[in-house]
């Protein structure tokens, strides 16, 4: 794929993480028809993509995301059914179908307002760090609609009940800090150590094993909605896949480097990739 001809996402890599920032700093980086096409293409593209082994989501200028455009998004697609059956579809498409089940890590970096459907995708990212002074909101009750398009169901499923209601209800924008403290991001830093944390954290997740990695955040988004009997033979059998699947027989090379030649300790980093 030609990433040059995107016109609203921009994609960048380098050493391994790729950084696909939302294009439309004009307008907030706020989501258009055109831009949930071209994130379905994006994601499609990099998820076998040998050089990306982290996705980082980000937003170009001061905003990571004020939501759905207004104007593009509804306003313009009310009256034509099929436009907007089909940017509603490439909205989910890409927002929870592929990002949630991303093949690889993926990491929301949120560079200053995320508001309203941008909730979709912060949730469906493996881990979130934004910057302190970022602006988060539920913003949707000031302009008469509610949390939809699967944003009050992420809301309900990843925060308390508490917040989830209070910030619903009150449309009232908090920071970074307060997003942190409420657990809905992992943690906020300094707006100019952002890049270099998240960079961090990214490479840190490109030593592990990539696919003990996929199988863990598929495992783990699944068991959610799982019964205790469901989710133990579950991932039982998903533990059986990944030994079959992982090319380089991570368990059986991390076994022998801690039981027989002790060269390294599990609860402290990873094993040795590079040797047999
Ligand atoms: N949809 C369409 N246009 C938008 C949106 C949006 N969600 N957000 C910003 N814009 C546009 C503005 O209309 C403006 O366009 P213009 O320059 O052509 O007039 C431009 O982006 C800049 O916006 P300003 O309001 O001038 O920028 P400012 O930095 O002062 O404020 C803020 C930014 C706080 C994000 C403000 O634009 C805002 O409140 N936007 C709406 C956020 C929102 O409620 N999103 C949820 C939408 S509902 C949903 O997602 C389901």
């Amino acid at each position: 794929m030609d990433f040059s001809t995107l016109q609203t996402v921009r994609v960048e890599r380098e050493n391994g993480t790729t950084f696909v920032t939302l294009n439309r700093p004009e307008k907030r980086n706020a989501m258009s028809p055109q831009l949930h096409f071209e994130m379905v293409d994006v994601l499609k593209e990099l998820a076998e993509d040998e050089d990306t082994r982290v996705v980082v989501l980000t937003g170009a200028g001061d905003s990571w995301c004020a939501g759905q455009d207004i104007q593009l998004f509804f306003r313009d697609l009310d009256d034509k059914p099929k436009q907007r059956y089909l940017a509603r579809l490439a909205n989910h498409e890409w927002r929870w179908s592929l990002l949630s089940t991303f093949p690889k890590p993926t990491i929301a970096m949120v560079n200053g307002y995320c508001f309203g459907g941008a909730f979709v995708q912060l949730f469906a990212c493996d881990f979130a760090i934004a910057a302190d002074d970022a602006q988060f909101g539920l913003s949707e009750v000031n302009w008469g609609i509610l949390p939809g398009g699967l944003v009050g169901k992420v809301i309900m499923d990843g925060l308390s009940y508490r917040d989830a209601v209070w910030y619903a209800m009150t449309g009232e924008p908090f920071d970074g800090k307060k997003a942190a403290e409420i657990r809905l991001i992992n943690k906020s830093v300094p707006r100019d150590r952002l890049r270099a944390e998240t960079m961090a954290l990214a490479e840190s997740l490109a030593k592990k094993n990539p696919q003990t990695l996929r199988t863990i955040k598929e495992s783990l988004r699944m068991v959610r909605g799982m019964s205790i009997d469901q989710a133990a033979d579950y991932l039982l059998a998903k533990e059986r896949e990944m030994r079959f699947l992982d090319p380089e027989s991570g368990r059986a090379k991390a076994m022998k480097q801690f039981l027989d030649d002790k060269t390294y300790r599990p609860g402290m980093g990873e094993y040795k990739r590079d040797q047999t």
